[in-house]
């Protein structure tokens, strides 16, 4: 029996749901021809930050203010801004690089929270041959005067206008952290997300005891994490428009599957490339079909939302059902 691993996310036709999520790996070219060749069906390069393009032009800007004012003959030296493209031009050279060096899609990433200049990076992403771009919006609101209200409308905007400069497809990757996930991912797929990444892992900043400071570090994600994502996943399938996405703790075969489950269009895999190789997407692959073949499904997309919390035979799992019995209930003794 030949197993159809075909699926759709963001409008494109991907070979199987094993997607490269946004790191480093996938900025190199040998590497991203490694992952093809090992079977990905797509990979999201790294991200261009909207501080890395902001601090670029603010430090054109300022040169090009000291060379103006100091010497006459320095206005030679500058182009002017027009035709002067600023910020990470080697982001975008990356982009056709890598269009060039493989055949999966390549989907570009934008990371920033405040609606500004950076993001018409967005539409010169589609000029150098970005098949979709994913828009990471990783925002702490540490302000307390911030509402919660106020930070979805940042959101919100910030989607509108990006998804405004694009013809191709917009994904958007978002922390778990809002008080009314299922209402916010509809209004972002309304304002023009046509898929949701689920989730940012938030870096979470340690104390070190010996320099009294506190350090950010950043650790591959365990399994567990896929949790998470998993559960929002299960409840927003069928629910919204927009693809679905899962990042965070898909590490094997059967964490891919219980994604696809879910409701899950794809899912991404970071950590356990740099973990486990670049075999791992071959394992995954192959573990994926084994899994299908002996639960008899015939193809991904018959197997994708099977267990959402629409189709599952218990939805309350998937909100506080069996919350309270699983804790009076919890039979563990301290040692
Ligand atoms: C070294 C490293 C760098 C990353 N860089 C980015 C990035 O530039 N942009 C982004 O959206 N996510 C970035 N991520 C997050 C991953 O895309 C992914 O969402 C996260 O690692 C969870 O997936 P995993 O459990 O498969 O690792 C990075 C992750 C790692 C491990």
């Amino acid at each position: 029996m030949n197993l159809n691993l075909n699926t759709k996310y963001l409008g494109l036709q991907l070979a199987n749901p094993l997607v490269i999520a946004a790191c480093p790996i996938t900025g190199k070219i040998d590497w991203l021809k490694k992952l093809e060749e090992a079977g990905a069906a797509a990979a999201v390069m790294p991200s261009l930050f909207e501080e890395q393009i902001e601090h670029d032009e603010a430090e054109i800007a300022k040169l090009h203010e000291f060379g103006t004012q100091s010497f006459a003959e320095a206005l030679t030296y500058f182009p002017e801004e027009d035709d002067y493209r600023t910020g990470p031009e080697e982001y975008l050279e990356a982009i056709a690089q890598a269009k060039k060096a493989v055949k999966m899609p390549i989907i570009a990433s934008l990371n920033g929270t405040n609606k500004g200049g950076w993001v018409r990076y967005a539409k010169m992403m589609q000029e150098a041959g970005a098949d979709a771009v994913e828009l990471n919006i990783y925002y702490i609101a540490t302000d307390a005067a911030t509402s919660g209200g106020d930070v979805e409308s940042q959101y919100l905007d910030l989607v509108a206008a990006v998804k405004e400069s694009l013809s191709i497809p917009l994904a958007v990757k978002i922390g778990p952290y809002f008080s009314a996930m299922a209402n916010m991912a509809h209004r972002l797929s309304e304002a023009g997300a046509d898929g949701l990444v689920l989730f940012n892992r938030f870096l979470q900043p340690d104390i070190d005891l010996e320099t009294l400071e506190p350090n950010p570090k950043l650790l591959l994600s365990d399994p567990y994490e896929l949790l998470l994502p998993l559960r929002w996943v299960a409840i927003l399938r069928g629910r919204i428009d927009a693809s679905l996405a899962i990042t965070s703790g898909i590490h094997d075969a059967h964490s891919l599957a219980k994604a696809l489950l879910a409701g899950a269009d794809v899912g991404m895999v970071a950590s356990a490339i740099y973990q486990e190789g670049f075999e791992q997407v071959g394992r995954i692959l192959r573990g994926l079909q084994e899994w299908m073949k002996e639960k008899e499904y015939d193809s991904v997309e018959q197997l994708k939302g099977s267990i959402s919390q629409a189709n599952c035979p218990d939805p309350e799992a998937f909100a506080r059902g069996n919350y309270m019995k699983a804790l009076t209930t919890f039979t563990g003794r301290p040692i």
